[in-house]
């Protein structure tokens, strides 16, 4: 499963990007590990598609684990940083990638607490607990001087702000990411830990297949300014720039990759 030496790990900067063995999340896991980061894939249920994003890297000259852990159970999100630091001794990047849409898509009069339970547990439980576990970490090794900074970056959504009737859950969940995002930063800043938000329009993947000639038709119609399908490789691009530190005077800032959807027009 692993294919890094503890010997030359300990030089190298890991990240963990959870979610990563399809889509968005194993593009950011590709990129990152171009940028020069072992990266440690999470993933929950697909073990081979995981595999497949591991050896997508390893092709590539990286180096890569795959990591099962359900990052809606807190006893799944402690396993997940405790086998990362026993793997490779460090943590300096922490991708709040994993997500999933509202199961069933109900109309708000007729959503359930399951699903708003599955969603929220999901979608925002997890990544808070996961950065509250992550950071406690990246401060213990800033403090003891064995890595400089960390980073964390949350992928939200354009749904934080643009509601869907049938996806009540989703976007109230994918909206908390906001203030999930400034409350962290806030508090690392000292610790010397930035914290970003990557707010991805409508992406093609696994997620997005279900819904395909809806989205068609808006780009057709030029819902957003640049009218194509955004790519995973869109994201990764910019959550690369996040973590290679073209922003330290930033922190706690979000960045559109939406193919301009957010610019109001007449
Ligand atoms: N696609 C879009 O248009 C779009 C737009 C805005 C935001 N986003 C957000 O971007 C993120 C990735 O979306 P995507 O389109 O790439 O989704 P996707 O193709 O459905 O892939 C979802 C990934 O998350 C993993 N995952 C799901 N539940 C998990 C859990 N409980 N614990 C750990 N991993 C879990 C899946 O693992 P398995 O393979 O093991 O199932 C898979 O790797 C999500 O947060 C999504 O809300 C997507």
């Amino acid at each position: 499963m692993t294919n890094q030496s503890a010997a030359t790990a300990a030089a190298v900067p890991v990240a963990v990007v959870t979610g990563a063995s399809r889509g968005i999340g194993r593009a950011i896991a590709v990129e990152l590990a171009r940028l020069g980061h072992t990266v440690v894939v999470n993933y929950v249920r697909n073990a081979a598609a995981a595999e497949e994003s591991v050896a997508e890297i390893v092709a590539a000259g990286g180096a890569a684990i795959a990591i099962q852990a359900d990052v809606a159970l807190a006893e799944d999100r402690r396993r997940l940083v405790e086998q990362t630091l026993r793997h490779y001794g460090r943590l300096d990047v922490l991708v709040n990638n994993a997500g999933i849409t509202s199961p069933g898509r109900r109309d708000l009069l007729d959503a359930t607490e399951e699903s708003w339970d599955l969603v929220f547990d999901t979608n925002l439980k997890g990544p808070f607990f996961l950065s509250q576990a992550a950071a406690r970490e990246m401060v213990r090794l800033i403090r003891s001087h064995a890595i400089s900074q960390g980073k964390i970056v949350n992928i939200s959504s354009v749904s934080a702000y643009a509601g869907s009737t049938d996806r009540a859950d989703y976007s109230i969940a994918k909206s908390a990411m906001r203030m999930m995002t400034e409350l962290f930063a806030a508090r690392l800043a000292d610790e010397n830990i930035r914290v970003y938000e990557i707010r991805p329009g409508v992406i093609e993947s696994d997620m997005t297949a279900p819904v395909k000639a809806k989205y068609d038709a808006l780009i057709a119609d030029g819902a957003w300014p640049i009218r194509r399908w955004g790519q995973p490789a869109d994201v990764a691009k910019a959550v690369a720039a996040l973590v290679a530190d073209h922003f330290p005077f930033s922190t706690g800032d979000c960045l559109n990759v939406d193919g301009g959807y957010h610019v109001r027009r007449l």
